[in-house]
């Protein structure tokens, strides 16, 4: 795939700047902390991390009831600094703190031709699927070009998302590319980083996700989440106990890949494959760890909760440096473009 690059340790790229943000629309479940969160504290080791809530996003489709973006963001934000995300090295903002996003969407969007747009593949696909909803919008269809603003801004080299982004990560790169041509270089073409964590799917085998009613969320009581994961899908080869199967067909097992020991997991693919183990047996091995993980998460996010002035703090702390950051960007912006204004 043109630009991404593959990110088998987190530190296997060359050290640069990355960027990437989170939509606040709810409480987080256990593929946002396996499959997003954990890669960022990886890549925080590394490279210049800036990672913001993307709140303004959420409006683009919640626009009609957009009521709880703002506890949602605080919410969110307390699960990544219960995550690992460290405050004193990674740049943590919100999007709609820093108005220079908006002023810098405004000019990709002089630029950007509307059928780049249009042929976007999640835009066709969330036009289909929330059938519901009015997406027939400006602001929907230039969704993509919101988030190159988000990434340009900071002229990150690195952008840390699902395969579900890579097209819009390949429009910022476009765009970049065109207002380069246009005006001069300002920015550098960022590239994808697909991070190698195994896909955590949800209880029914599917990505999880909160519309489809399959998620493990964070908050969940241990018995809840052990309940959950016991009622998981497995390998369906699997009809009857003396059924042999296959962990490489098995969605339960992924999170054996995450959580378990190699000795573990030899044991689990040998009693699957031989029908020697049951899959309540086998679950209960993984089971054992995911609840484990989620309760010291709890405990930690239970500490960051109670003390809300830190948490503010941190979000005010990284506004400002972003706010900065975006400042010294416009500024070369506005003189590439010649509208001059400060
Ligand atoms: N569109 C991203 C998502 O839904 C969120 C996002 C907004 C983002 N701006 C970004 C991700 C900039 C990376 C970089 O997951
Ligand atoms: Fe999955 Fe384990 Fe059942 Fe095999 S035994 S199908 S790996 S849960």
């Amino acid at each position: 795939m043109a630009g991404t690059a593959e990110n088998r340790a987190a530190g296997a790229a060359t050290p640069g700047l990355v960027v990437s943000g989170m939509r606040p629309t709810g409480k987080l479940h256990l593929g946002h902390l396996l499959g997003t969160n954990r890669n960022w504290i990886a890549l925080q080791a590394e490279h210049r991390c800036h990672f913001f809530v993307a709140d303004w996003h959420v409006v683009t489709t919640d626009y009609e009831h957009p009521t709880e973006i703002a506890r949602f963001s605080e919410e969110m934000v307390i699960d990544w600094l219960a995550a690992g995300i460290d405050p004193e090295q990674t740049v943590v903002f919100q999007q709609s703190a820093v108005l220079e996003h908006a002023e810098l969407f405004l000019l990709l969007g002089m630029i950007c031709p509307v059928p780049w747009l249009e042929r976007n593949p999640t835009y066709k696909e969330q036009r289909e699927q929330l059938v519901e909803r009015d997406l027939s919008t400006y602001g929907f269809l230039g969704y993509p070009v919101l988030q190159a603003a988000d990434i340009l801004m900071y002229k990150a080299n690195f952008v840390p998302v699902g395969v579900d982004q890579v097209p819009h990560i390949e429009l910022a790169r476009e765009i970049a590319r065109r207002f380069n041509h246009l005006y001069g270089t300002v920015f550098p073409e960022p590239e994808a980083l697909l991070s190698n964590a195994p896909k955590v799917p949800g209880l029914d085998g599917r990505k999880m996700s909160k519309s489809y009613n399959n998620a493990v969320f964070l908050d969940e009581e241990p018995g809840e989440i052990r309940a959950q994961l016991r009622r998981m899908m497995t390998d369906p080869r699997r009809v009857r106990r003396k059924d042999p199967g296959d962990p490489a067909d098995c969605p339960a097992f992924n999170l054996h890949r995450v959580y378990c020991t190699p000795e573990e997991i030899a044991h689990v693919t040998r009693g699957c494959t031989t029908a020697g183990i049951g899959c309540l047996e086998c679950k209960d091995i993984m089971i054992d760890h995911v609840v484990a993980d989620l309760a010291q998460h709890q405990e930690r996010r239970r500490d960051i909760a109670q003390r809300r002035g830190f948490v503010r703090e941190v979000l005010a702390a990284g506004n400002e440096r972003a706010r900065e950051l975006a400042r010294g960007t416009m500024e070369q912006v506005r003189a590439a473009v010649g509208i001059g204004g400060k």
